[in-house]
């Protein structure tokens, strides 16, 4: 019938409207809100990390599902969930930043670096692990220790913005090479720990 061959184009066209519906939708979830108030210093730390590491890890307080929730459809690159996983001391988050994971297999090395690393790294450490399943003998995340970052990354960190959260007073005297050879240091580690 003619009007059948006519509604075709019409069929096609409220076909790929849905189309662009579920696409916004799904867009609308990699833009899922941060839940860490801007007045947090770690705020920026989950900007970033919803930004380059939302694809391969879930962390609910940056709004990212990157982590599978099947075994039986994850993929090699999906991280660990931090919501589950608690991740201190901060120094070891650092460590897998640079490293890329723990095992240096899967995770690209050295996604953020500098600032942004240590930024990533205190955001992670502070909001990681806070829906782990409470197991009796188990300090929960949260009253784990935060630890601290080695002197000089430390004091590069105190020197760019939360020098009263930390504490630690502004030391001009660092200079970019002594952060390097720091970083250095750190990127040369045996491989487990
Ligand atoms: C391409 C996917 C991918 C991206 C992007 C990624 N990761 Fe990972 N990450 C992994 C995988 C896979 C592992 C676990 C395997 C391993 O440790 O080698 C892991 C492990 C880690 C670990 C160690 C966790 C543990 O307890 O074993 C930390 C911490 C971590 N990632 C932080 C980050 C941060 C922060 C970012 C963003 C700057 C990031 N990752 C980006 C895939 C990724």
């Amino acid at each position: 019938m003619i009007s059948a061959r006519m509604n075709r184009p019409i069929r096609v066209l409220l076909l790929s409207g849905a189309t662009i519906a579920v696409a916004a939708l799904a867009a609308a979830c990699g833009t899922e809100k941060i839940s860490v108030p801007s007045s947090d210093p770690t705020h920026s730390g989950a900007v970033l990390f919803s930004q380059r590491c939302a694809g391969c890890h879930t962390l609910s307080y940056a709004g990212t599902h990157g982590s599978a929730s099947n075994a039986r459809t994850r993929e090699i690159t999906n991280g660990p969930s931090f919501d589950q996983r608690c991740e201190r001391p901060i120094d070891r988050v650092l460590y897998a930043i640079q490293n890329g994971g723990f095992s240096g297999a899967i995770m690209p090395q050295n996604i953020v670096v500098g600032q942004d690393a240590i930024a990533v790294a205190q955001f992670v450490a502070k909001y990681a692990g806070r829906q782990a399943p409470k197991q009796p003998g188990v300090t929960p995340c949260i009253a784990q220790p935060i630890g601290t970052l080695p002197a000089a990354v430390a004091l590069a960190h105190a020197t760019a913005s939360t020098a009263a959260s930390t504490g630690s007073p502004p030391t001009p005297a660092v200079t970019a090479a002594a952060i390097g050879a720091a970083a250095h240091r750190k990127s040369a580690k045996p491989k487990h720990r």
